[in-house]
């Protein structure tokens, strides 16, 4: 039996209204309005009736057509606002909350106070034209030592206790080392900072570990000397105690700088007055520098006459220790959560 127009558009709205799903809608656009869907026949089917009914019988078929395709966008509309709407209901959360007042609030950790002080430092060098490098911590004795002008039976090799390898190699004893790789690696003039984990043979205790961190320095350039060492040492710390440091040199014994020094701070507790961090004294050792040796230079291929330098060794434990008033350099790597908590 044919069915009448009237009776498809009643049909179809009837089925759009009671559809539950943005499924069914579709079924139902499928079944009155796809290919084969009885609307599109009917449309189909008007060349058939006769010429003056024919316009008429036009209009109304496409009128229902649109009806019925405005009811199913309506439907579809509110059955996924419907949806969204539910959605949201069943997975409501309260971004209000305070989670330092939620009941299982999850700690998220934090860095280690020295890794904290490396990528301080490493910030206020880079600010200052320094380019920062990496070593390995399995050196080569070379590396170690004889690039920096200790060739085997120095008796200088002593003042460093060594963890060998039974290969020959050893974990470096200080991050020197990265000086002599980094003068492979760039041509002067330059500056470079290498901040590292450092082994030494020793017994443990509240001033000893032997496993601590440094950080590297070396500026190569024409006519370096003593005073821009002192300046970019004091600028160091300007930055990192945000204050005016004042500064004395000593001399020092490294068999890679000449000449070289411990360059103390006046005590940042007692402003050089004395106390028990300064032992009475005013100063506090901070780290050991000093001119680049002419040895070293010429062993990293660089010409002592056309070309000088400065270098340095931070140690960070020291630093970090300074900073917090920490007395025992064990706590850095005990892993206890109550120490690595107040930083
Ligand atoms: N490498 C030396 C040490 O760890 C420190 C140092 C570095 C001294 C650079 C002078 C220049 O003992």
């Amino acid at each position: 039996m044919e069915l009448e127009p009237t009776d498809i558009r009643a049909a179809a709205i009837a089925a759009i209204q009671a559809a539950d799903s943005v499924d069914a809608i579709e079924e139902i656009r499928i079944k009155y309005l796809g290919r084969k869907g009885s609307l599109t026949l009917l449309l189909r089917s008007l060349g058939n009736i006769p010429a003056e009914q024919r316009a008429a019988a036009g209009k109304r078929a496409n009128e229902f057509k649109n009806e019925i395709e405005s009811a199913l966008e309506q439907k579809k509309y509110e059955l996924t606002s419907t949806a969204a709407r539910d959605l949201l209901r069943a997975q409501w959360i309260d971004v209000t909350l305070d989670c330092a007042t939620a009941t299982q609030r999850e700690d998220l950790g934090r860095l280690h106070p020295i890794s904290q002080i490396q990528y301080e430092i490493e910030d206020i060098f880079a600010s200052m034209g320094f380019e920062i490098l990496d070593g390995p911590e399995v050196e080569t004795d070379y590396y170690n030592f004889e690039a920096l002008n200790m060739p085997r039976h120095h008796p200088a090799r002593d003042m460093q206790d060594t963890f060998w390898t039974e290969d020959g190699n050893l974990l470096r004893t200080h991050t020197s080392a990265i000086q002599i790789r980094g003068m492979e690696k760039v041509i002067p003039p330059f500056r470079i900072v290498g901040p590292g984990r450092v082994f030494r043979y020793e017994s443990t205790d509240a001033s000893h570990e032997n496993t601590f961190y440094q950080v590297e320095g070396m500026m190569v350039d024409r006519d370096i000397n003593v005073a821009h060492l002192i300046f970019v040492m004091k600028q160091l710390l300007k930055e990192i105690f945000q204050r005016e440091a004042v500064v004395r040199l000593r001399p020092g014994y490294f068999p890679f700088v000449e000449p070289g020094f411990e360059l103390d701070i006046q005590c940042l507790i007692c402003n050089g007055a004395g106390c028990s961090v300064c032992r009475q004294s005013g100063w506090v050792e901070l780290l050991p520098c000093g001119l680049v040796h002419p040895n070293v230079l010429r062993m990293g291929g660089i010409d002592p006459k056309e070309w000088s330098g400065f270098a340095f060794g931070l140690g960070l434990n020291r630093l970090v220790m300074m900073k917090y008033g920490i007395n025992d350099i064990r706590h850095f790597l005990s892993g206890d959560i109550r120490f690595l908590r107040q930083f």
